[in-house]
């Protein structure tokens, strides 16, 4: 059996897992989402043998499983980066894991740094598309057919549909959004003042080191994506600041209680 048909059977199992339409990947300092679900059932990484587990403050390395407005959603509370020395093939295991549980749509949240002076910290960022810059795909390797083509397409990556409900739910909740491209880059240094002015030059609006892998093994399974980067701070040298860890998880606190109205409002609709 595969590391994610076995992995799923495995959380199945745990979790008395029915038929959730929705998986959410939280972001550094987002785990406050989860105190909104009930029935909530956890299952710790480390209780699976090979499901990567995250070192990062701030990650707490948990699948939870409830439902938040009656409808069924898995919460995956701590993300692994690449950065900490997994593999892209990890990651996309982990989100088979999620395809073989009968996910259809996946939404990802993540801390990033601003490229752009018109983002401000404490800002939530609809992503609309991504640059990989990471030099990474989780899809090196044989292709498992069972789960995409070889040579998918990422046009529309970020289901465009979704992305206009999510704004729709914004403006009638009078909850201000921005749109825009997010970079991601291996990490974990933050990035020099020289990186985030060609970044930015690029074409990206926000710098980070997660969420790209996750959204290209996610799309080519054929999953939607939403994706949604808070804006804890400026990129190096922006606004002449430097950025920090701490600031980054104290603006994503700040952030997430409009984030979590935002998410509510969407599970109750779409999820
Ligand atoms: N760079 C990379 N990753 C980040 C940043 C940043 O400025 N802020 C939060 N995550």
């Amino acid at each position: 059996m595969s590391v994610a048909k076995e992995a799923a059977a495995l959380i199945k199992e745990h979790l008395a897992i029915k038929s959730p339409k929705t998986a959410i990947i939280l972001g550094s300092g987002l785990g406050g989402f989860v105190a909104k679900l009930k029935d909530k059932k956890i299952f710790k990484y480390k209780d699976m043998g090979n499901f990567p587990e995250s070192s990062v403050e701030g990650h707490r390395g948990e699948l939870i499983y409830g439902t938040l407005e009656g409808k069924e959603i898995i919460c995956v509370n701590g993300r692994v980066h690449l950065y900490e020395g997994h593999s892209p093939t990890n990651i996309a295991e982990a989100i088979h894991s999620l395809k073989e549980l009968g996910v259809k749509q996946l939404i990802v949240t993540n801390a990033a740094g601003s490229l752009n002076k018109k983002i401000a910290p404490g800002s939530l960022m609809l992503i609309t598309d991504h640059i990989n810059f990471s030099g990474r795909n989780p899809l090196v390797g044989k292709n498992d057919d069972d789960y995409g083509t070889r040579f998918p397409s990422l046009n529309d990556a970020y289901t465009p549909r979704l992305l206009e409900k999510m704004k729709e739910i914004a403006k009638r909740k009078k909850i201000k959004v921005c749109e825009g491209v997010y970079f991601m880059v291996l990490g974990p240094n933050f990035e020099t003042a020289a990186e985030v002015r060609m970044f930015g030059q690029l074409g990206g609006d926000a710098v980070g080191c997660s969420t790209v892998p996750e959204v290209i093994a996610a799309k080519h399974c054929s999953m939607d994506v939403l994706g949604i980067s808070v804006i804890t701070n400026y990129g190096a040298g922006l606004m002449h600041n430097t950025p920090s860890h701490e600031e980054t998880l104290r603006e994503a606190a700040a952030a997430s209680d409009n984030l979590i109205k935002l998410l509510t409002a969407f599970i109750k609709e779409e999820g």
